[in-house]
């Protein structure tokens, strides 16, 4: 009989978490770290599988990070349940959990942000003032609290690695960071933790986002190169199942300026709320 694999150890203070991480760097380990807001799910799961593959120890950081809500988002409501990730993480080699309270992160005199242009300025940037500036800032943080040598992010939030991307290099920071695929749902629906949220009818709703960015590429495997054309019907399928969207954008996988022929690279992004739930998605259409 196996005895049931253990869950890992969870680490609340940074003077613990950098003992253990000199402790393996010491040994000669190259370390890895995942950041996270917990809710862990498989897309969460596949950058830890990725991480260990590949170093000698991960750290997964669990921490809801309060400045990257808005004043009107679901920072309060977001699902919290350190023992069912901890569970989700039994037996999945060398892994160290921190996840430190919010004062540990955000002294009560913090005063520092992290704010980056470029590609955090559309897109997310417009619908979620200030986010980019929490996300870069906690991620540095982090980067600095733990010093891994790898980072993994997942595509998923693919503005997001776009701007972590351009903070460490602007930064030069030393450390590689990883963008792993999404992982979605059978039937197509990216997973998230926000999806908790959707009842069973939304969540069936939900479904014209990732079906919507097949489309995209159906139509241009089909000789549509036309953007706009592209984006009218995207727009078409996401109202007909009653989203409000917030963006539909083709864009430049790197710089995430509007593309207006579909003969180059180009990332589909759409940002839509089903009910009081926002989820977004994207997919490399060309
Ligand atoms: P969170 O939404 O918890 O996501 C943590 C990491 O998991 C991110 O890199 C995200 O892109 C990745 N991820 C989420 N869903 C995924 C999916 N379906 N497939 C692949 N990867 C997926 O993103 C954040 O937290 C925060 O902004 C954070 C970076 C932790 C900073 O607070």
């Amino acid at each position: 009989m196996n005895p049931t694999p253990s869950t890992p150890q969870v680490i609340t203070h940074v003077a613990e978490l950098q003992r253990r991480v000199h402790a393996a760097r010491q040994v000669g380990r190259v370390v890895g770290l995942v950041p996270t807001m917990g809710a862990l799910h498989e897309g969460h799961l596949s950058l830890i599988d990725a991480s260990t593959a590949e170093c000698g120890l991960t750290v997964v950081t669990i921490f809801v990070n309060p400045t990257q809500f808005g004043p009107n988002e679901d920072f309060a409501a977001y699902p919290r349940d350190l023992q069912h990730d901890l569970s989700l993480l039994a037996g999945r080699g060398e892994v160290l959990v921190f996840a430190p309270d919010t004062a540990t992160v955000y002294g009560a005199r913090h005063a520092t942000s992290i704010e980056v242009v470029g590609p955090a300025l559309p897109l997310e940037g417009e619908f979620r003032p200030g986010h980019f500036r929490g996300v870069a800032t906690v991620v540095l943080k982090l980067f600095l609290l733990v010093r891994p040598d790898r980072a993994y992010f997942g595509r998923k939030d693919y503005q997001q690695t776009l701007v972590v991307r351009r903070m460490t290099d602007d930064l030069h920071l030393p450390i590689h960071i990883e963008v792993c695929p999404t992982v979605r749902e059978p039937d197509g629906l990216a997973m998230s933790s926000r999806n908790v949220y959707l009842s069973p009818e939304e969540r069936q709703r939900a479904l014209a986002i990732s079906q919507s960015l097949l489309m995209a590429k159906h139509l241009i495997a089909g000789g549509t190169l036309d953007a706009a054309t592209v984006t009218a019907r995207m727009r078409e399928r996401l109202t007909a199942a009653d989203l409000k969207i917030d963006y539909v954008a083709l864009a430049d996988p790197d710089t995430l300026e509007g593309v207006a022929t579909l003969d180059r690279p180009t990332v589909a992004l759409i940002a839509a709320r089903v009910g009081q739930t926002r989820l977004i998605d994207n997919e490399r259409i060309v």
